[in-house]
Parts: structure tokens; C-alpha cells; sequence
């Protein structure tokens, strides 16, 4: 299970060793850590970006990388959790995030490719949801073009409503990595990978980062490892982990050309992507699951498969991965100073599977702030979005997971030992105690209360853990 992208991407040139002093570490070389060090070490400050596994290992070496201002149902969810003001300020971190990336890219034909992009639905729930993203659109003054009933929106199904918003990109996100690594390093910093941060010491005007190559001096950290692996703020809590598969096809015959998400209860996205022998695939990914809380995950696998040959026929699989990424309970991204630090420590999250942009936006928002050069967009998506319905799904999602973790333990004892692939280890969660799940497709350890996965040897896979799960003998 490697993902197309990693299986097509550039060497990336990295670094051994860590240097005496950064004005700022990045825990974190996926896309919002190398971003933020990249606009970092081109404002001239010296950055080590410190990488627990390697470059792109988690969520942006397994996206499905849409560059897309059209993100789903992301824009009516915004506007009831969190506002008017809040959505126009994503509009415009969104845009100019976009921008950025696209300029990144330019003339890179294998990376960037301009695409259409679809929201749609074939079901009577799915237009609905469709209908209130195009109201959501609206209210903000984005453009689509709805597609009148029996439009051809290029797929091989019919629709029951369409939006269209045209000149949208899709992107090779290794690659847009291995830009970025470079230019981190040109600028003088350093990319260390299997290097795992493990904490901070906020001193007077500086910080200790430990990490698993020792301790390092710095003006500040940022923290950029997908869930906060360094937490003074309680984020863990706030964050909705969610996983789903991603199949690459050969199709035979003609393949939808435009970037498609659909609103339908088991939503599905598509878009075309080269073989590393410069065939054309087509990636489809949906089957979205609660890390941990998903028995059988390999029979998800296999639901993606029938639905791709059902509407494909003929479609071969040529490999599949899995991602997570997580949301804020008021949808709003966050990209800021964590509290408690005295300004020290920032954190980059909750990109709620529209990272492309966001972790971008949240790159230019922090450096922004660590160069005096603000972007205007930044305070609006800050301020506490938190209304009551929030407050009502916030409790309702932690009695969802204290549950997970009392009948985890019930299920497994007190002390479960978690045994598999002739390795025996602890089965409860270095993070906060959950009880692991094991994840049949994937062989790991998942925990259902934020979603810190273990390989079956107990290390670290990704989440907010830091401490691999104990041998037990
Ligand atoms: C299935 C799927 C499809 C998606 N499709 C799209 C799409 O089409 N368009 C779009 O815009 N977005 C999409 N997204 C979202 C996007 O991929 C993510 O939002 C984005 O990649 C997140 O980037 P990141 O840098 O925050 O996280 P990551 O890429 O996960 O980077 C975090 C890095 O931190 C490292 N790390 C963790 N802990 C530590 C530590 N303690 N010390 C040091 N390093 C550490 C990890 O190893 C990892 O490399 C999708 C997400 C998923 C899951
Ligand atoms: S991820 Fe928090 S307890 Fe496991």
C-alpha cells in the first residue's frame, strides 16, 4: 500500500543532523510544516524542519490532492458552525493559498494540471446538501455553474444535481514537496527526517525542543504533525479524525477529466492522475471511516472495488492507500499561537481533508505573524467560532469517544497485550490510554479517541502519541 504519489516521487535530498540553534523548528515535513519553513528561510530566518518519519509520510504523500476552491460541503458547514465573516475569511486564505501553490508549480506540467471541479449528487439527500453548498457559495459571492438536470457533467452516471466551478488544479503533492524541501535547504535550513519531537520547554525568550535526536535551542516551535503532537491546548479534543481509502484504476476507455465530489451518503471523489509509466489512472477515494472504530476495514477495500468496476467496468486496481486528516468542531481551520506558551509555541491543524489550501493558508498566516507581515484574512478565521450547536456536538463527540475507550477496555481487560504479526505489545494508547483496535487492512493499531495509529512493533504511525506502545514479553 504505497501511494501513487510516493511511488512517483522525486528523490528528496534531506539532512542528518541537527543544528545548535533555529530561529524556528517545524515538527512536521508534510505540507503545512514545509510551507511555513519554506516562507520562513526565504524571510531569512534560519529553520530545522524535524521529521518523525520521512517527507510527506502521513497525510500529503497519501492525499487525493485537489487544488480545488469547490471543497464538498465545506462552505455550508462553515457558514452554520462558524459564520459569515469566518467563511469569507476562508474564501480569501483559500484563494490566496491556492495562488501560491499554483505559482509554486507553474511550468511543471507533471505536478499542476488545470481541472474543472464537480460537487454532485445521485441521490435525493445528496442534492439537497448540494443545493445548500450552492446557497453557501452564494452568500460569499463564489461562482459556480449549477448544471441543469441531464447536463453532462463527463460522468458515466447520471446526476441528480451538479455545480461546476471551472479552472480549478489538481497536483503531485510529492513533488510540491520536494519544491519545498529544497528550498528550505537552498535558503540554508535543514530537513531531518526520523526524528520525532517529543516536547517543548518554553523558557523566557526561547524554547527547548526535545526530540529523538536530542535537545535543540530555538526562538519557537511550530507545530505541524497533522493532530498537535506538542498539546498545551487540549486541540486532541477538539479534533475529529477521519480516515478513508484511495484506489488508483486503469479504466479502459474514456475517464471522467474533471475533479468530482460527491454529496451522496457514501460520498466519492475522483480524478485522473499519471502512472509512473505515464499512463492515465483514475484515483477513487471515499469509504471514510473513525480510525479505531472500524472493524472491518478490509471489507471497506473491497466496497470501493465494486463500486469503481460497477460504474468502470473493467477498472484494475493498480495500488491503494489510507489517510486521515481532522476537523475542528467549529470547521474553521487553526493557525496560530498556542495558548499557554507565551507566544512560543504555534500550532498548524484541522484541515478537514482540504489541506491543499489550507495548510498553505496556515503557512502563510504563521509566517506572516513570524515576520511582522500579517495577512489580513488571519484574525477573522481565529476568533473563537464556538456557538451552541458546537458546544452540543463537542460533548456528544467526547461521550462518543469516552464510550469507545470504556467498552475498548471492557472488550479487552484492563491490561490488554495487542499481539500481532509475531509482535507483542501493550494494547493501550501512549497518548491518553484508549484501547487499540486493530485494523485489518492496513495491519495497525488504531485507538478510537483521537486517532494515534501503531505499526503491529508499537511504533508511532501518526496521531497525536509520541511514545511507542511498550514491548511486552
Ligand atoms: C484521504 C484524503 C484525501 C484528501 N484529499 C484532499 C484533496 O483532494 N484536496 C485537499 O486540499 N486536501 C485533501 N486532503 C487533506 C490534505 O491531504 C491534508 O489536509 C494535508 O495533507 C495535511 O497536511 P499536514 O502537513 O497538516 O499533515 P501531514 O502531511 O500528515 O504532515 C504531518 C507530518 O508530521 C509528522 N509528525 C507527526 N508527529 C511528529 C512529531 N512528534 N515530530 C515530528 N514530526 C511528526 C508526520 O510524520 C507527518 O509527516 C485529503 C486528506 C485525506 C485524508
Ligand atoms: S490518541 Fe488519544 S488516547 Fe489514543
Amino acid at each position: 500500500m504505497t501511494s501513487l504519489w510516493h511511488g512517483t516521487a522525486p528523490l528528496i535530498e534531506v539532512d542528518a543532523a541537527l543544528p545548535p540553534h533555529a530561529d524556528v523548528v517545524v515538527a512536521g515535513a508534510g505540507l503545512a510544516g514545509l510551507a511555513t519553513a519554506a516562507l520562513l528561510s526565504r524571510a531569512g530566518l534560519r529553520v530545522a524542519v524535524l521529521e518523525a518519519r520521512e517527507v510527506g509520510a502521513v497525510a500529503t504523500g497519501n492525499t487525493t490532492a485537489k487544488l480545488s476552491l469547490l471543497q464538498g460541503s465545506v462552505y455550508s458547514g462553515l457558514l452554520s458552525h462558524a459564520g459569515r465573516d469566518a467563511l469569507e475569511a476562508y474564501v480569501d486564505a483559500n484563494r490566496a493559498a491556492q495562488e501560491w501553490v499554483r505559482a509554486e508549480l507553474d511550468g511543471d506540467h507533471e505536478s499542476l494540471e488545470r481541472r474543472d471541479a464537480f460537487t454532485y449528487a445521485t441521490t435525493a439527500a445528496g442534492a439537497r446538501a448540494v443545493d445548500e453548498e450552492a446557497e453557501a457559495l452564494a452568500a460569499v459571492g463564489v461562482d459556480v455553474d449549477a448544471l441543469a438536470a441531464g447536463q453532462d457533467a463527463g460522468l458515466p452516471y447520471e446526476t441528480t444535481r451538479a455545480i461546476r466551478m471551472r479552472d480549478q488544479w489538481q497536483i503531485h503533492p510529492m513533488r510540491l514537496l520536494a519544491r519545498l524541501a529544497a528550498s528550505v535547504r537552498d535558503h540554508g535550513g535543514v530537513v531531518v527526517p526520523d526524528c520525532r519531537v517529543h516536547g517543548v520547554e518554553v523558557e523566557d525568550a526561547s524554547v527547548v525542543v526535545r526530540t529523538s535526536h536530542g535537545e535543540l535551542d530555538a526562538d519557537r516551535l511550530v507545530v505541524a504533525t497533522g493532530s498537535p503532537a506538542i498539546d498545551r491546548a487540549g486541540f486532541f479534543a477538539r479534533l475529529a479524525p477521519s480516515r478513508s481509502l484511495v484506489g488508483a484504476y486503469r479504466v479502459p476507455g474514456a475517464v471522467p477529466r474533471g475533479m468530482y465530489v460527491s454529496l451522496d451518503p457514501d460520498g466519492r471523489s475522483l480524478r485522473t492522475a499519471r502512472s509512473a509509466d505515464g499512463g492515465e489512472l483514475l484515483l477513487v477515494g471515499g469509504e471514510a471511516f473513525t480510525p479505531g472504530r472500524e472493524r472491518e476495514t478490509d471489507r471497506l477495500l473491497r466496497e470501493l472495488d465494486d463500486w469503481t468496476v460497477s460504474v468502470f467496468p473493467g477498472a484494475e486496481r493498480t495500488t491503494w492507500w489510507a489517510a486521515q486528516d481532522y476537523r475542528t468542531v467549529s470547521r474553521v481551520p487553526f493557525a496560530g499561537v498556542m495558548p499557554g506558551t507565551d507566544d512560543r509555541v504555534l500550532a498548524a491543524t484541522g484541515f478537514n481533508k482540504w489541506g491543499m489550501t489550507n495548510a498553505v493558508a496556515a503557512g502563510l498566516a504563521i509566517a506572516g505573524d513570524l515576520t511582522g507581515a500579517r495577512v489580513p484574512w488571519a484574525d477573522a478565521l481565529r476568533s473563537p467560532h464556538l456557538n451552541v450547536r458546537d458546544a452540543a456536538e463537542f460533548v456528544s463527540a467526547q461521550a462518543a469517544v469516552a464510550g469507545s475507550a470504556v467498552s475498548g477496555l471492557v472488550r479487552h481487560g484492563p491490561r490488554p497485550v495487542a499481539e500481532a504479526e509475531g509482535c507483542r505489545v501493550s494494547g493501550v494508547c501512549t497518548h491518553l490510554g484508549g484501547a487499540l483496535e486493530w485494523n485489518p487492512l492496513e495491519r495497525s493499531w488504531d485507538c478510537p479517541l483521537h486517532g494515534s495509529r501503531f505499526a503491529p512493533d508499537g511504533s508511532v504511525l501518526e496521531g497525536p502519541a509520541v511514545e511507542p506502545l511498550k514491548a511486552v514479553g
